[in-house]
């Protein structure tokens, strides 16, 4: 099973200005491609209550679970599983990808239990000086850069990350 972190930064290092910062007002349309074609070929997405209420349905062509404690939405799964076990069932189910899309909660949830093999992290051209980290707690976790790619002519950078085991 590969699971793997995707998400869009600015240069100073921010997911969003905000908790109700909607995900993707920010963001170049070639991120939005990448962001689509990727999790389109994992099959699952995985994602926080907050960060899918910025965006109220469910992504197309893939299966969408929802982490919340007490919320249900139409057309997706909710669950409160820990990640291991999470992983485990999709397994079973005959997933071989699961994309991790955030937000901050999400991420450091799966991140702390040593679950996320990849991260797919896109640089905007943009500053917010404040905001939201891609984590909410302190990680140590040391990364290979596999490769980093110019994604448009405005200075989108997409950086591909192994942890290192
Ligand atoms: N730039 C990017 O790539 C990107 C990507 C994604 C999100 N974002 C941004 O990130 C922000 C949201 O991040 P966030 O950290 O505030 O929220 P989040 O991670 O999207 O969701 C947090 C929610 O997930 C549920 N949850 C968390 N841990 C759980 C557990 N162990 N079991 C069951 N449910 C659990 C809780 O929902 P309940 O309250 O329903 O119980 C919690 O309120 C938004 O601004 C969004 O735009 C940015």
């Amino acid at each position: 099973m590969n699971v793997f972190l995707i998400a869009a930064q600015t240069a100073d290092g921010f997911i969003a200005r905000s908790s109700s910062h909607l995900a993707t007002d920010w963001t170049s349309k070639e991120d939005k491609q990448f962001f689509a074609e990727r999790t389109k070929k994992a099959r699952v997405v995985v994602m926080g209550s907050t960060t899918y209420e910025t965006f109220m349905r469910p992504l197309k062509d893939r299966l969408n679970i929802v982490y919340s404690r007490g919320k249900t939405y139409e057309g997706v799964e909710t669950t409160q599983k820990p990640p291991t076990e999470l992983i485990r069932e999709l397994q079973d189910r005959g997933y071989e990808e699961v994309a991790i899309c955030g937000g901050a909660t999400i991420y450091t949830l799966f991140m702390e239990a040593n679950c996320i093999q990849t991260l797919y992290l896109t640089r905007e051209p943009i500053l917010f000086g404040q905001g939201i980290t891609l984590f909410t707690k302190p990680i140590d976790q040391k990364l290979s850069l596999v490769s980093s790619q110019k994604l448009n002519e405005e200075g989108t950078v997409l950086f591909e990350y192994n942890v290192q085991t």
